[in-house]
């Protein structure tokens, strides 16, 4: 189908406010998108998909981001910790299920110290060493962040969250800052890790113009993943009665990020498969190329609670592998068993006047 906006974003991975604008808006352009999104995908990815195993070892957090269900002040969410060895049993296994990447992701727990991070990568990294260890545990000190990556660490993921100040000071408490984030970002880029950022879809205060400030952050940031999800209240947090992001917006972004960097490794999220049944296999149609399924012991997961009804939570890693190579599949895709790096960013056409 015919798209004069589409295809000029497809062609130089870029437009004008006003189009983008128009873009994120309104529906008239979402089949297009989503065709041009898997051309493209396919162009740089094929129909792979890649794996990550996601190991949530946390679920205590020192923060108070106002939507998530970890936060300190929710005192009835359920606390667990794994040991480093509880921690090495789950890629034991996911080793077995095929997958060479362990995303290690928690909230911010000072229980452990840098030392303990560096001991568990590096364990993983001497047990595994053909497989890529990325983080996911908040902001921390330049410091810690180049302990961690001089013990073994590839990756890290951090959503940006948001690039708009007065929305990021509506979804944080004082005590955070939009500044801190972005120095996060810039500090594990230059320290040489294969970073990750994102944000929330229909988050509460999310505007069109949010979501413009997002693509134009993420131009400037250029990370190797984007990880975006649908906001979903969870009913211990201060947005309990907000309304959930939806599954429509959601695609529309994966393609456009597809279009806008075409490299991108960009997950098909466990948020988008909780809100639709078939979410996951919607977001690998619209654009993405990877999924994180949960690698984490079945008694702790349901204690994981970033929102309400998350999928996975009674399953076996062995019974979501199965669930998820189908779905893969059912999609017109093929999960792979490799590391699955970044394609490098090769530079943007330029666009004409
Ligand atoms: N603590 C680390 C951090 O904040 O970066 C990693 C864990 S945190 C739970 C991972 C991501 O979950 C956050 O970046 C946020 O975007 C997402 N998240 C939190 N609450 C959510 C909610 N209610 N709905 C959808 N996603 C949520
Ligand atoms: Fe903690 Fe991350 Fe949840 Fe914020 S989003 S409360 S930092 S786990
Ligand atoms: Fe976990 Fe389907 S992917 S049960």
């Amino acid at each position: 189908m015919k798209d004069r906006i589409v295809d000029k974003l497809r062609q130089y991975r870029d437009l004008s406010d006003a189009q983008l604008r128009e873009l994120i808006k309104s529906p008239a352009h979402d089949e297009a998108l989503m065709q041009a999104a898997d051309a493209v995908r396919r162009e740089w990815y094929g129909d792979k998909v890649y794996l990550r195993g996601l190991i949530e070892f946390t679920s205590y957090c020192k923060q108070n981001c106002l939507y998530c269900g970890l936060r300190a002040g929710n005192k009835r969410a359920q606390r667990y910790r794994l040991s480093e060895e509880e921690i090495l049993a789950c890629c034991e296994e996911g080793y077995r299920l095929g997958y060479r990447t362990f995303v290690l992701q928690g909230g911010e727990d000072p229980y452990y110290t840098d030392e303990m991070i560096c001991g568990i990568t590096a364990a993983i990294k001497e047990r595994f060493p053909d497989c890529a260890v990325t983080l996911s545990i908040g902001e921390k000190p330049r410091e810690s962040y180049e302990r961690y990556y001089r013990a073994g660490a590839d990756r890290y993921l951090l959503r940006h969250e948001t690039a708009d100040p007065v929305h990021y000071a509506r979804l944080h408490p004082d005590n955070m800052s939009m500044e801190n984030r972005r120095r996060c970002l810039r500090d594990l880029k230059e320290i040489g890790y294969q970073v990750g950022a994102g944000f929330m879809v229909g988050s509460p205060y999310q505007t069109t113009e949010c979501l413009l400030a997002d693509l134009r952050f993420l131009q400037e940031l250029q990370p190797d993943m984007i990880g975006i999800g649908p906001f979903i209240s969870h009913k211990e947090t201060p947005f309990k009665d907000e309304k959930n992001g939806t599954a429509e917006l959601t695609l529309r972004l994966l393609s456009i990020l597809r279009l806008m960097f075409p490299y991108v490794l960009l997950p098909s999220t466990t948020a988008l498969g909780t809100i639709h049944p078939s979410g996951r296999e919607l977001g690998l149609k619209a654009g993405a190329n990877v999924v994180m399924p949960n690698l984490s012991p079945v008694q702790v997961r349901d204690k994981y609670a970033i929102y309400d009804n998350k999928i996975c939570t009674g399953e076996e890693s062995a019974q979501c592998r199965g669930c998820l190579e189908r779905r893969i599949e059912s999609a017109g895709y093929r999960a792979v068993t490799d590391r699955g790096d970044v394609r490098r960013a090769k530079s943007a056409v330029k666009m004409e006047e």
